[in-house]
């Protein structure tokens, strides 16, 4: 049977990357979206033209019914979830000083409390099954921290620790919880960043390159196949070398 893989956030950027990249490995994917409704559908049939099976899901991150009623969607029409990348993000950058509490709690919200909700029905599902395997896509300022990201930066360390915490927890499950920790890659998210900074961090990036979208969707596919079997509890850094 065709394994099954939610990418959430798919609507765009990374995440876009990867429902591509799965549904060319034969996975039916599910493509999550919240405002990119257009962008989604338009994923739906051009991966539909190809003769490949895809469907789309609506589910605000910040609204537990709606996350709930689209897992319950997913498995109408699919009948399993094999595989959840928990890509969906948001980042609203400021110095301590200036950043409000509620764009603080926005970023946890939809960052890690959105995605402990779609984990939470999705390892329902997996455990029922007797497998799984789960991906969260966290960041490097996740473990290296960044000034004027208390928030972001914050958020993806708690995703850090969700991950190794439900790695252990769900492990006799069949079920591997794992972290991809990108570098600084060119989407929507990072189109604010100032050009020249682009350039002085790709200066210090071993590799000498900036990621692409197509990097984070190969880890993922490499977290998700067989020959990441015994793999759980990683956060795996793609980054091009930067420590
Ligand atoms: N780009 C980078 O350099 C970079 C580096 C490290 C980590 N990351 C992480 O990688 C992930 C993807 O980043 P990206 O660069 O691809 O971001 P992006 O281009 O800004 O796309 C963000 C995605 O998240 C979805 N999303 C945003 N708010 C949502 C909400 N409230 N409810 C449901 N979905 C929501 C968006 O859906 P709609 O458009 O449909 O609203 C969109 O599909 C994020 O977790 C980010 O933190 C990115």
């Amino acid at each position: 049977m065709k394994k099954v893989a939610l990418i959430t956030g798919s609507s765009r950027g990374l995440g876009k990357a990867m429902v591509e990249a799965f549904a060319e490995q034969n996975y039916r994917v599910v493509v999550h979206y919240n405002k990119s409704k257009a962008n989604a559908h338009a994923i739906i049939n051009s991966l539909e033209q190809k003769g490949l099976e895809a469907m789309a899901i609506y589910a605000p991150l910040d609204n537990a019914q709606d996350i709930q009623k689209a897992i319950s969607n997913i498995i109408e029409r699919f009948g399993r979830i094999d595989v959840l990348v928990n890509n969906a993000g948001v980042k609203e950058d400021a110095s301590i000083f200036d950043m409000s509490l509620e764009t603080f709690t926005q970023v946890m919200n939809i960052n890690v409390i959105g995605a402990w909700i779609m984990t939470k029905h999705v390892a329902e599902v997996m455990k029922k099954q007797g497998s799984g395997r789960i991906i969260n896509i966290s960041s490097g300022v996740g473990t290296y921290g960044r000034e004027f990201q208390t928030n972001y930066a914050g958020s993806k360390g708690a995703l850090n620790a969700i991950t190794k915490s439900l790695s252990k927890e769900l492990g006799p499950y069949n079920i591997t919880v794992n972290a991809i920790a990108p570098g600084l890659i060119e989407t929507d998210m990072t189109a604010d960043v100032d050009p020249e900074h682009k350039e002085a961090y790709r200066k210090q990036i071993p590799l000498q390159r900036l990621g692409k979208p197509k990097d984070i969707a190969n880890a993922a596919l490499f977290l998700a196949g067989d020959g990441a079997d015994f793999i759980s509890g990683q956060i795996i850094h793609v980054n091009g070398g930067l420590r």
